[in-house]
């Protein structure tokens, strides 16, 4: 049996920043390896020289069932049977699945060149359907669940390009699914891995790494630590592995014993999006987290309350009404929103970070008219340190010179400094590695000891459970329950956000 993958002395330097030093990895046909590892340690630069899309340093070899790769070409990596899911999927909306499909190996067609469309309905089907997935092809991808559109990404990246497929490799595959959603991906992953292809994802999320990996790689600061299997292994080692260190046990009893009782935010009948109607308080330093599957109108609810978009209903802060459609004046009376999506909603990816950072108050340093740049660095400076954003102290480096979780730390910061009086997060700690998540889920607490009133939106469980004093359950479009003090568990959310009986649950049986 030839390895799938071999890669030899990988080495990858930005500047003055090795981002990946002498890695060497194998991976073998029907092997699940997890490359995990914290924000900025070379994952997603790995992927990328694989995907033809960063040349690497000298020295480096890799080859595919015993081909040698050619770097830095797109279509060399696809020929030698790579195939890549990234985050974002790269599906166009609007478009439905059989179009989608057709994107990546073009249509059917007869000697006249045209669609053979029944033909062509069937191939995507029977894609899908190969994946386990039986969905409605004829429909724009973005009606469909997050699980469905990954199933989609993934049947078109296995989809046949002239070479077989060896390898399929996924960056963070799971980064937008609820639980629930995340599990139909684990079969998918298994089923895709039992037809002999090797596969490589990286993952921040370690049940998953159990869940999905037979083995796993660790990456730090660039180099290899160790590849091992999974089996064996505990969470707590495999932490430790990642961050170099134990991570500190967080004591919840503090929060617990806070009374909150100051009415600050107040939202009444608010409905948009798939939000059909909401009621929701925000007491003076509470932390109250939304929970539900995609689609049961979590994911619109921070924007909803912030007024980035359409919606019905009154919200006013400490007695003041905020319009529809205003963001700025919910930034005016207070109101900050860090946003899912962060790439497309919230960072100038060609600005620096303290550009970035002080977008929202450019003022502050100013005197008698002239910006003083010094003080503006040093307090950006603090910031980007509470965050460990790396490589640390770079002011004046672009947004795009760093790495996934680190340009998310950014944004955290740039709403953090504000101490707004109500703090909006949807998904604050997407793509953020074991290590910084606990930095910013401490950041919430600090923020909420001093008065913030924090509304978390999440698909993690347990996040809700570390920061949240309360946590409302979003099941089709309205506030299905509310869990309190020790109701609050992962479990209990997660039944919560599923319906108690089956009929109740949007999920089809797997
Ligand atoms: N285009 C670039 N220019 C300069 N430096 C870069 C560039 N891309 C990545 N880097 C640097 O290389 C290092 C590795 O980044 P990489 O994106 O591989 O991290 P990662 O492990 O994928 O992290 P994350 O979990 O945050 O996605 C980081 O220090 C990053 O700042
Ligand atoms: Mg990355």
């Amino acid at each position: 049996m030839t390895t799938a993958l071999t890669v030899r002395s990988a080495t990858k330097i930005f500047g003055a920043q090795v981002a990946l030093d002498d890695v060497s990895i194998d991976v073998e046909p029907g092997e699940v390896r997890a490359l995990v590892g914290q924000n900025g340690c070379g994952k997603s630069t790995l992927i990328k020289i694989l995907a033809g899309f960063h040349i690497p340093e000298p020295g480096t070899a890799a080859s595919i069932a015993g081909r040698d790769l050619d770097f830095g070409d797109p279509v060399a990596s696809e020929a030698v049977g790579l195939r890549f899911v990234h985050q974002d999927l790269g599906l166009v909306a609007n478009l439905d699945a059989v179009d989608n499909l057709a994107l990546g190996q073009g249509y059917i067609t007869n000697p006249t060149k045209t669609i053979r469309w029944r033909k062509e309905r069937a191939a995507a089907r029977e894609a899908l359907a190969a994946l386990g997935y039986d969905i409605n092809v004829r429909v724009p991808v973005a009606t469909l669940q997050m699980s469905e559109r990954t199933a989609v990404a993934i049947a078109r990246a296995m989809s046949d390009r002239g070479s077989p497929v060896t390898m399929l490799i996924l960056d963070e595959p799971t980064a937008n699914l609820p639980n629930a959603e995340a599990q139909r991906l684990y079969q998918l992953v298994r089923r895709v891995a039992d037809s002999g292809v090797a596969v490589l994802f990286v993952s921040h999320h370690f049940d998953e790494v159990f869940e999905m990996a037979d083995s796993v790689t660790v990456l730090r600061d660039g180099k290899h630590i160790v590849t091992r299997p999974v089996e064996g292994l505990t969470e707590d080692e495999l932490i430790e592995l990642v961050v170099g260190r134990k991570l500190e046990e967080h004591n919840k009893d503090s929060a617990d014993a806070r009374e909150h009782d100051e009415e600050v935010l107040v939202a009444k009948e608010i409905a948009g999006a798939s939000v059909l109607g909401m009621d929701l308080t925000l007491h003076r330093g509470e932390v109250v987290g939304v929970a539900g599957i995609t689609g049961s109108g979590r994911e619109s609810v921070a924007g909803l309350i912030f007024g980035g978009m359409e919606r019905g209903g009154v919200i006013t802060v400490n007695g003041q009404e905020l319009p529809e459609n205003r963001p700025d004046i919910s930034v005016d009376r207070g109101v900050a929103l860090v946003p899912a999506e962060r790439h497309a909603n919230a960072s100038l990816i060609d600005q620096t970070l303290r550009e970035n950072i002080t977008l929202v108050d450019p003022g502050r340093h100013m005197t008698m008219g002239i910006l003083r740049r010094r003080p503006e660095r040093a307090d950006v400076r603090i910031w980007l340190d509470k965050l460990t954003v790396k490589p640390g102290g770079q002011t004046e480096y672009t947004m795009a010179q760093l790495s996934g979780g680190n340009q998310q730390k950014v944004i955290v910061a740039r709403w953090l400094r504000q101490e707004p009086k109500v703090l909006i997060l949807d998904e604050p700690t997407q793509g953020v590695d074991v290590g910084a998540k606990a930095d910013i889920h401490r950041m919430v607490d600090e923020a909420a000891a001093q008065g913030t009133s924090v509304l978390v939106c999440s698909t993690d469980h347990e996040e809700l459970v570390r920061v949240c004093d309360r946590v409302v359950i979003m099941r089709r479009g309205r506030v299905a329950e509310v869990l309190r003090g020790g109701e609050i568990t992962v479990d209990n959310i997660t039944a919560a956000t599923i319906g108690r009986d089956a009929h109740d649950s949007t999920e089809p049986a797997a």
